[in-house]
C-alpha cells in the first residue's frame, strides 16, 4: 500500500508559468519523482482577483490533482498561498500541502540591517497571512510593492512591457535598498532585468530552493520518497482555451525549466 503511494505524482500549481522558478528547484533534489504542473493561465492573473475567486480555483485544481494520483501539493504561488492555504490545509487533511511563502524570513535571518524592498501581487501584500509575517519579521527598513500588473507582463513573455513597468515602478528604489524579495513566482524570471533598473549588487530573496528542501522533509517524514533511480516525468497542464496558447505555454515552460 505504502510503496503504491510512494510512486504517486507529486503536483504543483501557478496562476501561469511562473511556478517553473519553483520546479526547477524541486527538480535539483527530487529528481526521481513524477510532477503534474499545472499552469492556470485561463485565469491569469491572481494577484487582483477576489479571495473566493482563488480560493474557488485552488478548489478546483487541488480535486483535479487529487484525481491524478498526487500523493502531495505544492502550492507555487504566492498569491494562491497567501490566501487559500490555510483553507486547503483545513479541507484535505490527508495530503501534504507544501506552500511557496515571500521569503520574509530570510531577510531577517540573513540581512536584517539592510533596506529592503517586497515586491509581490495586491493579493499577497494585502493578505492577512503575508501581514503576519510581515509583523513578525519586520526589520523597519522595510517598503512593500504592490506590482499590480507585472506577473501579467512576465507571464504574456512582454520584454518591452517589462523594462517599461520596471523603470516606471522601481527607479525610485535605486540606491535606497539592498534587497529585493521576490515575493511573487513570475518574479524570478526577470532578476536581470530588475538588476538593469536597482543595480548589479542588489541581494534577491527567494522562496523556492527553501521550498525544495522543506519538500523533501515532508515526503521523508510521511515515507512518500519515490524509490525509483530513474528520473521522472513531468507533465504539463495549461488550462487556456485556445491550442496555440497552451502549446506556446508548454515550450516556453520546458524552456524555462532547463534555465537558471
Ligand atoms: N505567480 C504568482 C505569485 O507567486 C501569481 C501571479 C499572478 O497571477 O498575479 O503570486
Amino acid at each position: 500500500m505504502q510503496e503504491e503511494a510512494r510512486k504517486g505524482n507529486i503536483g504543483i500549481f501557478d496562476s501561469g508559468i511562473g511556478g517553473v522558478t519553483v520546479l526547477r528547484e524541486i527538480i535539483k533534489i527530487l529528481p526521481y519523482e513524477n510532477y503534474i504542473y499545472i499552469s492556470d493561465s485561463k485565469n491569469n492573473p491572481y494577484g487582483d482577483k477576489k479571495e473566493e475567486k482563488i480560493i474557488e480555483r485552488c478548489e478546483e485544481i487541488f480535486r483535479f490533482l487529487l484525481e491524478k494520483n498526487c500523493k502531495a501539493i505544492v502550492i507555487a504561488c504566492n498569491t494562491a498561498s497567501s490566501i487559500a492555504v490555510n483553507y486547503l490545509r483545513d479541507k484535505y487533511k490527508n495530503i501534504p500541502i507544501i506552500a511557496i511563502e515571500p521569503a520574509y524570513k530570510m531577510v531577517y535571518d540573513y540581512s536584517y540591517d539592510k533596506e529592503t524592498l517586497v515586491m509581490a501581487t495586491k493579493g499577497t501584500i494585502k493578505s492577512e497571512k503575508f501581514n503576519l509575517l510581515y509583523e513578525k519579521y519586520d526589520n523597519h527598513k522595510t517598503i512593500l510593492l504592490e506590482c499590480i500588473g507585472l506577473a501579467d507582463a512576465i507571464e504574456e513573455g512582454n520584454e518591452y512591457r517589462i523594462k517599461k513597468y520596471l523603470e516606471k515602478n522601481l527607479g525610485e528604489y535605486k540606491g535606497k535598498v539592498e534587497n529585493v524579495v521576490l515575493g511573487c513566482t513570475h518574479y524570478s524570471l526577470i532578476k536581470e532585468e530588475i538588476k538593469k533598473i536597482l543595480g548589479e549588487n542588489i541581494r534577491f530573496f527567494d522562496g523556492a530552493r527553501r521550498l525544495a528542501i522543506h519538500l523533501e522533509e515532508v515526503l521523508e517524514k510521511n515515507n512518500l520518497i519515490n524509490d525509483s533511480k530513474e528520473n521522472g516525468k513531468i507533465e504539463f497542464i495549461d488550462t487556456a482555451i485556445e491550442v496555440e496558447k497552451r502549446e506556446k505555454n508548454e515550450k516556453r515552460f520546458f524552456k524555462l525549466l532547463g534555465g537558471k
